[in-house]
């Protein structure tokens, strides 16, 4: 049985004194909860979700890491600083990442193995557009961008990673992917993973992301291959993010 994972999203939202309100909510609710729950915070504020989640059941992350280790990378962000300050997730290969920064899958897979080799566990993103959705090529589009990454790190890596699916169309739209759309393309990733490693596919966390709320979560997470959520809007308001939390 894999454990159930919903790790919000926090994309560019936040202040330090609404962030210490929802992080405090987040942190007093979580003991309850049998999933993991996760922060991915801008990060001028890792520093902040370390200070109020240190000692709690809940984990923290960044949403975005260099695929350099150190050097003259004006703006970059290195996987070690992550480690600094005790990230354990890191996103990578966002849909926002891909189509308004470039981000290729090649690049992708070399963040993916930067994040690996610091010790977080990244939390490779991967989806298709309406437009490849609408052309019958959602399967073929999820697979180039898996196989990109495991290419570079193996397969193996694989057990030390989190997969998020998440349609482009269903990202900030309220256009939720049914739960068997969902399922489809979660169970299409997790046949390609077992054609690597049969045991690495069992136990790899696939969450699904794209306007997941309170009122559809459960019904989300109750579908075999989907492993729990990945957050964007709704994890910026406690009242709702914790509700999902329970859900799973
Ligand atoms: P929404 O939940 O706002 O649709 O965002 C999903 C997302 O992009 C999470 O990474």
């Amino acid at each position: 049985m894999r454990t159930k994972l919903v790790a919000g999203n926090w994309k560019m939202h936040g202040n330090l004194a609404a962030n210490e309100r929802l992080l405090t909510s987040i942190r007093d609710a979580a003991g309850a909860f049998s999933s993991i729950c996760a922060v991915c915070v801008p990060f001028p504020y890792l520093a902040q979700a370390q200070a109020v989640l240190a000692g709690s059941k809940v984990a923290w992350g960044a949403q975005n890491v260099s695929e350099h280790a150190q050097g003259a990378y004006t703006g970059e962000v290195s996987a070690a600083m992550l480690v600094e300050f005790s990230c354990r997730y890191v996103l990578v290969g966002h849909s926002e990442r891909r189509s308004l920064y470039g981000e290729s899958d090649t690049l992708v897979a070399d963040k993916f193995v930067a994040a690996l080799q610091a010790g977080l566990t990244p939390v490779l993103c991967v989806g298709e557009t309406l437009a490849e959705r609408e052309a019958d090529i959602t399967g073929a589009v999820v697979t180039r961008q898996l196989e990109a990454v495991i290419a570079k790190s193996g397969v193996a890596a694989l057990g030390r990673a989190v997969l998020a699916y998440e349609p482009v169309w269903a990202i900030g739209t309220g256009k939720t992917a049914t739960p068997q759309q969902a399922q489809d393309v979660h169970a299409l990733i997790r046949t390609r993973v077992a054609a690597g490693d049969v045991a690495i596919a069992q136990g790899v966390q696939i969450l699904y992301g794209g306007s997941v709320k309170a009122g559809n979560a459960q019904e989300l997470f109750a579908m075999p291959d989907i492993d729990g959520g990945l957050i964007g809007g709704a994890s910026l308001v406690a009242e709702d993010f914790l509700a999902i939390c329970a859900a799973a």
